[in-house]
């Protein structure tokens, strides 16, 4: 299991699957867990409708930064930029909410809650996450569900996408799709399935079977953390030695693992 300061390079991961799976219940926990290392994380949420928040462990379901940061560009260049006197660096030491473990939230689906100002976040978040220092934090990404998002470059600043998938007819069909992702334009470099909401050992077989592809993390149905959920309490709060916890804490030393990679060997 890996301590304090044993990192060696920065960590790029973004949560993807179908509605429900469970991508923001794990990506939080996986940020705190990966924070406890004592190394930055920066939780990035553009989920339009975030459960990041609650799993991180903060009270607040809307934190959009505030509305002129992003303003109107220039003429021969994208319609909406940061604000000329900041950077994105600033932009996340101002703006990205504490969290417990020292985790910060930056959010971008929910820009002034109206459906206009989509575009606007969208500017502004890839602006953010390009210019963004590479080495400065370990990014974990929550995506709404689907694959509009992932497919159409929302998670670029991923090396390593988090396929989130429950044993249910829908999910794995959500999953199958996104393991497309790898042929995307940005592609990241490496897919890590992760099976959620597994009630019995005998599921994984046809679960891996179905996607084609190998299950690194399973972590199983369990009712506290749905409870958990109810009662608007961190599942990692609730129960820090849990189940989950156990299955993200293998989450992060896979992902830690699995750098440097391919690639970046090859450069
Ligand atoms: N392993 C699990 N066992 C039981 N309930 C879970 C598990 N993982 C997630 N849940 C519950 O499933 C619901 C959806 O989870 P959520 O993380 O919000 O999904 P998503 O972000 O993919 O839409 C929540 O009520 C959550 O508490
Ligand atoms: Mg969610």
């Amino acid at each position: 299991m890996l301590g304090p300061g044993t990192i060696a390079r920065v960590i790029r991961v973004a949560f993807v699957g179908k509605g429900g799976a469970g991508k923001s219940t794990l990506a939080g926990t996986f940020a705190r867990l990966l924070a406890r290392t004592d190394e930055p994380v920066l939780a990035l949420d553009s989920d339009p409708l975030p459960g990041l928040p609650y799993a991180l462990g903060i009270p607040v379901d809307d934190e959009p930064i505030p509305e002129d940061v992003v303003v109107p560009g220039p003429e021969e260049g994208p319609r909406w930029v940061l604000a000329p006197a900041l950077d994105a660096d600033t932009v996340v030491s101002q703006y990205a909410v504490a969290c417990p473990d020292g985790v910060r939230y930056l959010q971008f689906g929910n820009l002034w809650g109206h459906v206009a100002t989509l575009q606007r976040a969208q500017h502004a978040w890839s602006q953010v996450v390009r210019e963004l220092d590479p080495d400065a934090w370990h990014l974990v990404g929550d995506l709404p569900g689907g694959t509009r998002q992932a497919m159409f470059g929302w998670a670029s600043y991923a090396d390593i996408v988090c396929v989130v998938v429950e044993p249910t007819v829908k999910s794995l069909h959500s999953a199958r799709r996104l393991m497309n992702l790898s042929s995307a334009s940005w592609g990241p470099r490496a897919i890590v399935v992760i099976a959620n909401k597994v009630t019995a050992a005998g599921e994984m077989p046809a679960i891996e079977d179905r996607l084609g592809y190998p299950v690194s993390v399973v972590v199983p149905a369990q009712p506290e953390i749905a409870a958990s959920d109810r009662l608007a309490v961190a599942p990692l709060d609730a129960s820090p030695h849990g189940a989950l916890a156990a299955a993200m804490q293998e989450l992060v030393d896979h992902v830690s693992g699995l750098y440097p990679l391919a690639e970046e060997v090859a450069t």
